[in-house]
């Protein structure tokens, strides 16, 4: 038909009418102007099937190979080492910045680390032997919503978090004592007061106690002790005779009412311990944490940038003085560690520490150590990712790793809590190679004595002075170690306070050792629990108990008076004295050591 496309209506012009001209001229245009929108739409639609379909998610992606556009593959590639292909087919994710930049901090456990269900027990074999550490590994980490729409990434979602963990929180055992334990309440001053009844009081107020003893401990029913079921039992008893007495309902009611006001801190307490905000506060690093760390960044390059001036700077690689080595990414926390090495310590000008970071936290460090003195120790900021070592090209940041290990037999149920040297411990050779003797800290311990006698210690040709746990040994980790090649009844033992013969150390190539015992790979979570475990097996020299006492992140009973003699205490766990969550009892000896009116916490609203 002539004047339907853009071509015909040229011809029109040529013998017609005036006013059929006008018509033709107009259908011309109307019909350029259809085929100006059409055009560009077909074709961005055909790009974005043909990106769909070959980029991800698409079944048949594998019949179209021609259709794969290169960026994908080159994304795809890119990413290969750290996250797996088939991820981004299964939940047709798309491979944003934030991802990418996500994964690379996932290096770093303990600044800003991936949600992940690992400090949490997961389920393995083995009459169910459970491993949880601080690292995780990437490839776990794709996890969608209810909607089947992929969970957002950051830090802490709770979208992820529930995936990970749906079906290892199982609380009900937990709830139901927590009901059981608010109705017993309720009743029992009104039995107190029936003088016939001391009995029964005295029953009710032994279960009130023990449950609370309990439920203190427990925030899952894998925590819970084996015989609850039993006591379950033995208060359901009390309660139901407790009911028997004509008491008056209004008592009981106000009595209820006035409970449920009084323990609102009390359930706030429970409620933040519940699994999810747990997680949260323990592997996000609170938001004033990363304020400090900005602030003093910032600070640093406002004041000192180009005059900066190590004044100790020979003291650093002085064989006569006493070395001490901390891995951190916190600066409080490292801040602590040393105050309370040097407060304590007979004498300070011998004392040397190394405290080594990551990139993001390095020059923050380097401000709050040129800021604040103690006593007349020196101290040096490292940032591990600009050292350059021989076979080392890029050396990562990691956190010492700690692991909860989770028993349970039919019989039997106990957990335990190790920390670990992780990889960064066996670069210590080479980073220091002028030193012979270290003591390396945690940053998460503190220190209560002179430690000077460590530095005199005969470790009988040992590498390694550490705690020993004898509670747990080799034999019992057989899921992790293998069946072989290790002394069964070994005991293991913890990072946190470690002397370190680091001549005997290269003498003996640990660190080769180490990595071999990587390399051979085992268990995904618990590489570096084992490589480390039998790296050190009959080379660690144990450290006599009044040394160190473990467990302030974790156990609520240690006996005060143990606390207060420990030489250092480590507060191992997932309750962190510089969290909300920090047990309250142990905080105060932590925050003695924190210099609380720094400008720099008012500013930051840091008030641990
Ligand atoms: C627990 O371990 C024992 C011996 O190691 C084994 O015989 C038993 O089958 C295991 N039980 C479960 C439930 O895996
Ligand atoms: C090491 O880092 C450099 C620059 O940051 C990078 O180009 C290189 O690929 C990295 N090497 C390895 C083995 O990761
Ligand atoms: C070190 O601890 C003492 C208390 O023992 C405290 O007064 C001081 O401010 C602390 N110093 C720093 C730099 O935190």
């Amino acid at each position: 038909m002539k004047g339907g496309g853009g071509g015909g209506s040229g011809a029109s012009a040529y013998g017609f009418p005036a006013k059929r001209r006008w018509r033709g001229l107009v259908i011309g245009v109307l019909g350029l102007v259809i085929l100006s929108m059409l055009v560009p739409l077909v074709f961005l639609l055909g790009l974005y099937n043909g990106f769909h379909t070959a980029g991800y998610a698409s079944d048949s992606q594998n019949s179209k190979p021609g259709f794969q556009p290169s960026h994908v593959d080159d994304v795809i590639r890119k990413l290969g080492p750290t996250l797996p292909k088939d991820v981004f087919q299964k939940y047709a994710i798309e491979p944003k910045k934030e991802t990418i930049d996500f994964i690379h901090e996932s290096q770093e456990p303990k600044g800003l680390p991936p949600p992940k269900v690992d400090a949490l027990p997961k389920h393995t074999h083995e009459n169910s032997t459970k491993v949880g550490g601080r690292v995780q590994s990437p490839e776990r980490m794709m996890p969608m919503d209810e909607s089947g729409k992929p969970c957002e990434w950051k830090f802490g979602s709770y979208c992820i978090w529930r995936q990970e963990n749906r079906e290892v929180i199982k609380d009900s055992m937990v709830k139901k004592l927590k009901d059981q334990l608010f109705v017993a309440r309720a009743y029992y001053p009104t039995i107190a007061k029936l003088p016939t009844q001391s009995k029964l009081t005295q029953e009710m107020k032994q279960n009130i106690q023990e449950l609370e003893r309990v439920l203190s401990e427990s925030t899952t029913d894998l925590d819970l002790p084996l015989q609850i079921e039993k006591k379950s039992l033995k208060m359901e008893a009390t309660i139901a005779k407790a009911k028997s007495f004509p008491v008056d309902c209004n008592n009981v009611d106000k009595k209820l009412r006035q409970i449920f006001d009084m323990t609102e801190d009390e359930a706030n307490f429970h409620m933040k311990q519940s699994a999810f905000l747990f997680q949260l506060a323990v592997q996000t690093m609170p938001k004033s944490m990363h304020c400090l760390s900005m602030q003093l960044t910032v600070e640093y390059f406002r004041i000192y940038s180009t005059k900066l001036e190590l004044s100790q700077a020979e003291k650093y690689s002085d064989l006569t003085l006493n070395h001490y080595i901390i891995f951190s990414n916190n600066i409080l926390a490292s801040s602590v560690v040393i105050n309370s090495t040097v407060s304590n310590s007979k004498e300070s000008r011998n004392q040397v520490f190394h405290v080594l970071t990551d990139g993001q936290n390095y020059f923050a460090m380097k401000l709050w150590f040129l800021r604040n003195s103690y006593e007349e120790a020196a101290v040096e900021v490292i940032n591990v990712e600009h050292l350059k070592l021989d076979d080392h090209e890029n050396v990562t940041f990691a956190l010492p790793q700690e692991f909860r290990i989770s028993f349970r037999t039919l019989t039997h149920s106990r957990t335990e809590y190790i920390s670990m040297f992780s990889h960064l411990h066996y670069l210590l050779p080479e980073i220091f190679k002028n030193l012979d003797k270290v003591v390396v800290l945690e940053d998460d311990v503190i220190v209560q004595r002179d430690l000077s006698a460590l530095w005199s210690l005969d470790m009988e040709g040992k590498v390694n002075g550490a705690a020993q746990c004898c509670h747990l040994r080799l034999g019992e980790l057989k899921s992790i170690l293998g069946e072989n090649g290790y002394v069964q009844n070994d005991c293991t033992w913890m990072s946190g306070l470690n002397v370190i013969d680091l001549a005997k150390w290269r003498e003996l190539d640990l660190s080769q050792t180490f990595r071999s015992l990587v390399r051979e790979g085992g268990s995904t979570d618990a590489v570096a629990l084992r490589a480390s475990l039998l790296t050190f097996q009959s080379l660690i020299y144990a450290l006599d108990d009044s040394w160190s006492l473990y467990g302030l992140g974790h156990d609520y009973k240690l006996n005060v008076q143990d606390v207060e003699n420990a030489a250092t205490l480590h507060y191992n766990g997932y309750l962190k004295p510089w969290l909300e969550l920090g047990i309250p009892n142990y905080k105060a000896y932590w925050k003695k050591f924190l210099d609380r009116e720094d400008p720099f916490l008012s500013k930051c609203n840091i008030n641990p």
